[in-house]
């Protein structure tokens, strides 16, 4: 939530902060600014509403500069607005702050400052921050910032200038992801390291705590305790290309697409002489120990979460649970050292999958996470880490990462499965080239996008929905019902379809849209039950099934046929049509569909 970048160096800076913000613009967007120091003044630019907004409103404008940073922001405290935009001011323009994160006393700090005599322009949490480096400056700015921030609690990342020191810029981290980039007589800090493909792929991950001295030619990195640290630095795999839209349209149609290949690139990093190989995270010891297994996440992440549950008690008969991360926290669960838990989170930074994650590790449970993002805060905090390879996901609406996520869940059920013994010699072979075969199954199913679309536009004005499953159909239902609502703004809603007569179907009504998604075999008959219920109360039945189940297309007003696969399995192709369907239905309703309302791709607070 909210971006950040800053810039020191020879280049053009407003042009670096304004691709930059551009680049994170995912991380949120109600509005973004930037400041610079130019002639030993500190200008600040900013502007509410899409980053093309502040683009607009400083072209032609004379910034040359040779430090800068930049934010786009999520709104947390005050509304989106001109002046709440960041970077917040202090009251004499001496001091300039980006801020991602929630300062959390900063009532009282506002209070103190009051008192003295500050007079504070905005509403948000981040201006005190500006001010109390302003009340504290002892001419030293890395020294104020190191004495302010010990008065701060809360979460930040944040990049400061200060205008007598227009050859320093100070940057700090405090739960909130914050990346130092490094180049030759110029350096980088970002939120992600997206914004920082263009320049360089050499970064320093900040640790909690630590505050950061940029000069052209030099980085000094303090930790909490004021020492002088070395952290390591680390080279980054990601290409700039990844993270274009590369000839697609949007970044959400580009990374439904990329799934052949993400399925691919991960099945072929676990998959080693045909087994499925996570020894670096699983001993043979651990895997004994194991008495149950909480999957914890949030979003789109859980719903992977639920598959990752079927998979692990399917294959690997170990008695699993899926939670969402802001819910366990607080539910007091059952762990000890002999309970894995596993965290899944894309970003890695997501604040409520962290915080349980710490809950966890309190209770001594086995940590791993399942995230894509190298050097991410989860990924550092979890006693081990299952890269997914998804590459850069920029979309706000999880897709490709999703599908990396089953695929990881998946092999590691089959790893698990030939450790504990659950599984014949001929299953886990048929097994593993069932996964090994779903990237040509996804080629086949997106070859076929256009019908889709026109199921789209069937959908784009109905207002309500129902999205509807049994078993692992129903895990689907949940993450194609929430993939619509977010980025088409159709209420919809996942039942187990069993479960709908028991008052919901109340709700059907003529023209009523019923997503159906059948392909569980020995429970097809049920469905087909299911829909006729529906459909005698009025629904247009969407069905997703496998290609020629003709009773199944028989009941249905459209139906999507996918390829054949084991049941098991049926997950990872019959959320494709699902993800196709809510891009299709956000374009035909003209929605921005990389970046719909009041949503983040990185949620960073609780
Ligand atoms: O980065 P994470 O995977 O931890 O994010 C979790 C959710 O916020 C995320 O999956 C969200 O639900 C997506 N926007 C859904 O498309």
């Amino acid at each position: 939530m909210c971006g950040i970048v800053g810039y020191i160096g020879q280049r053009n800076t407003k042009k670096v902060i304004l691709q930059g913000l551009q680049t994170l613009e995912y991380r949120g967007y109600d509005s973004s600014g930037m400041a610079l120091i130019s002639k030993g003044e500190i200008i600040v630019e900013k502007k509410v509403g899409r980053i093309q907004n502040l683009i607009d409103s400083v072209e032609g404008k004379d910034l040359s500069s040779e430090i800068g940073i930049g934010h786009t922001r999520w709104a947390t405290h005050g509304v989106p607005s001109d002046t709440n935009s960041h970077p917040h001011y202090s009251m004499d323009k001496s001091v300039a702050v980006v801020h991602n994160g929630i300062i959390e006393n900063y009532q009282s700090l506002k209070k103190d400052l009051e008192e003295k005599g500050f007079i504070f322009s905005s509403e948000t949490d981040t201006e005190v921050i500006s001010q109390l480096i302003q009340d504290m400056y002892d001419g030293n700015i890395l020294n104020t910032v190191k004495k302010a921030l010990k008065k701060i609690k809360g979460s930040y990342a944040i990049g400061v200038l200060h205008k007598d020191h227009p050859d320093e810029l100070i940057c700090a981290r405090e739960h909130s992801p914050l990346v130092i980039g490094i180049g030759e007589n110029e350096n980088f800090i970002a939120s992600d390291v997206s914004a920082l493909l263009e320049y360089t792929k050499e970064v320093y991950y900040l640790e909690d705590g630590d505050i950061a001295l940029l000069k052209k030619g030099e980085i000094e990195i303090f930790d909490k305790a004021n020492n002088l640290v070395h952290r390591e630095r680390k080279h980054i795999e990601w290409t700039l290309e990844q993270a274009t839209k590369g000839g697609f349209p949007h970044f959400m149609l580009k990374e439904i697409f990329e799934q052949p290949q993400v399925i691919e690139d991960t099945f072929n990093k676990r998959v080693l002489n045909g087994r499925a190989d996570f020894s670096d995270v699983l001993t043979f010891e651990d895997i004994k120990k194991i008495n149950k297994i909480y999957i914890i996440a949030c979003g789109t992440a859980y719903h992977a979460g639920l598959q990752g549950q079927f998979a692990l008690q399917k294959i690997a008969k170990l008695d699993s649970s899926t939670d969402i991360a802001s819910e366990f926290r607080y539910s007091d669960p059952f762990i000890d050292e002999n309970t894995l838990v596993i965290f899944v989170s894309q970003s890695g930074e997501t604040s409520d999958t962290l915080a349980a994650l710490k809950e966890a590790k309190r209770k001594k449970a086995m940590t791993i996470a399942i995230t894509n993002v190298v050097g991410s805060t989860i990924s550092r905090e979890a006693d081990k880490v299952i890269y997914t390879l998804a590459g850069p996901e920029i979309a706000v609406a999880s897709t490709k990462a999703y599908i990396t996520q089953i695929t990881i869940f998946y092999l590691l059920a089959l790893y698990i499965a030939e450790i504990k013994n659950t599984i014949s010699k001929e299953k886990y072979l048929e097994y593993i080239s069932e996964i090994k075969n779903m990237s040509e199954k996804i080629d086949s199913i997106l070859k076929n996008s256009n019908e889709i679309k026109n199921i789209a536009n069937l959908l784009k004005n109905k207002k309500n929905g129902f999205y509807i499953g049994r078993g692992l159909d129903y895990k689907i239902a949940v993450e194609g019902s929430l993939k619509i609502k977010e980025v088409s703004y159709i209420h919809t809603e996942a039942f187990a379809s069993g479960e709908l007569k028991h008052g919901t179907i109340a709700l059907i009504e003529k023209d009523t849209p019923v997503v159906v998604i059948a392909t569980q075999q020995e429970l097809i008959e049920k469905s087909i039950s299911n829909i006729k219920e529906v459909k005698a109360r009025g629904a247009n039945i969407i069905t997703v099934g496998f290609n020629n189940e003709k009773n199944l297309e028989e009941v249905s007003d459209n139906f999507i046929g996918i390829p054949k696969c084991n049941d098991l399995f049926s997950g990872f192709l019959s959320i494709i049509p699902l993800q196709l369907l809510a891009y299709y239905t956000s374009i035909a309703k003209g929605i921005d569909v990389d970046k719909p309302r009041n949503l983040a791709k990185s949620v960073t607070v609780e």
